[in-house]
């Protein structure tokens, strides 16, 4: 099996006791796609990343691939239907990673609206002279309007949180959420309704066909202008170009970004410039245990379907009885 990229010592263990592998080590590089095209050609299983893009073309080249272990929750980087069509299973690492994620949701929510990225450089730069009434104001948190596009797992603990703040919740799924909605007290809103009433609006979906350029420029207006944007999921869901104008013309206050339609997101991004951007190159998942979490899940999908068993988290299940 081939491994894309230098994973934790646990993981590699796991795998090392039960598969021979090949890996490409490199730390912070993904592999080249020439190269994924020729290892793919020879092995059984595939242990990727979300940097990895296993499209149709290279799944054509996997003669002998029986499974793609992604270490990510989120796998828009994979061909999913061709790789079924291919009888070829997929896995994720989803349920670990969900309160981590959660936690620097929030984080971005606090950044955005204390505008703390902004209040660090103003002091490092010799700015602060003197404290008065006014300087660095941003907006409260607590008793604001806290609207979660997407309430799966990852939206679930962002609400947890936001209890503890005092904040009304309200959400827009595809499906509602009766015991949720009691558990939390959350309530549902349909987008365009959870838009105009939301303070702060975090994007938490998957990314799918669906969901491309879910937050546009119509979506973007029916914001109210003290609103701020979160997106913690993956960047193609807001169109960056409307959320740029929106920033830009006072249509929204500020937004907290994890990720980006091209990731690493260029240093020349417009959205890169604007003082109410905070830009993070997604870590939403980036604490020690999380992320060892996730490659030893993963690393365990992996190895128990090249034994010819279920693995515990197979997104294309219904192939696979
Ligand atoms: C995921 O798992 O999909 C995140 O984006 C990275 O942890």
């Amino acid at each position: 099996m081939f491994i894309t990229r230098k994973i934790p010592e646990q993981a590699l263990q796991i795998i090392k006791k039960e598969c021979d592998f090949r890996i490409w080590d490199q730390e912070d590089e993904p592999v080249p796609y020439h190269i994924l095209e020729k290892e793919i050609e020879h092995v059984d299983g595939l242990y990727c990343l979300l940097t990895d893009n296993i499209d149709a073309p290279l799944l054509q080249k996997a003669k002998h691939l029986k499974v793609i272990s992604q270490m990510a929750v989120g796998y828009n980087n994979i061909n999913i239907d061709y790789a079924t069509e291919r009888n070829v299973m997929v896995t994720n690492t989803p349920g670990v990673l969900t309160e981590t994620t959660a936690d620097l949701t929030f984080a971005l929510m606090m950044a955005t609206s204390r505008r703390l990225v902004e209040a660090i450089d103003y002091l490092k730069q010799g700015c602060w002279k003197t404290w008065s009434p006014m300087q660095l104001t941003g907006k409260d948190i607590f008793g604001a309007t806290l609207g979660i596009v997407g309430l799966g797992r990852i939206g679930e603990a962002v609400a947890r949180r936001a209890k503890g703040f005092n904040m009304n919740i309200v959400y827009y799924n595809r499906s509602r959420k009766a015991d949720t909605e009691k558990q939390l007290g959350v309530i549902y809103k349909p987008l365009d309704e959870l838009l105009a009433e939301a303070d702060f609006v975090c994007v938490l979906v998957p990314y799918t066909q669906q969901t491309h350029h879910l937050i546009s420029h119509r979506e973007l207006q029916l914001m109210k202008p003290t609103s701020i944007l979160i997106n913690v999921a993956r960047g193609g869901i807001v169109d960056e170009q409307a959320l740029y104008e929106a920033l830009t013309t006072g249509q929204l206050l500020a937004a907290g970004l994890d990720v980006f339609e091209d990731e690493p997101v260029p240093l020349n991004h417009p959205l890169l410039s604007l003082k109410n951007v905070v830009a993070l190159p997604h870590i939403g998942s980036a604490s020690i245990e999380t992320r060892t979490r996730m490659a030893v899940m993963a690393a365990q999908n992996l190895t128990t379907a090249l034994k010819n068993e279920r693995p515990p988290h197979l997104v294309n299940s219904t192939r696979f009885k």
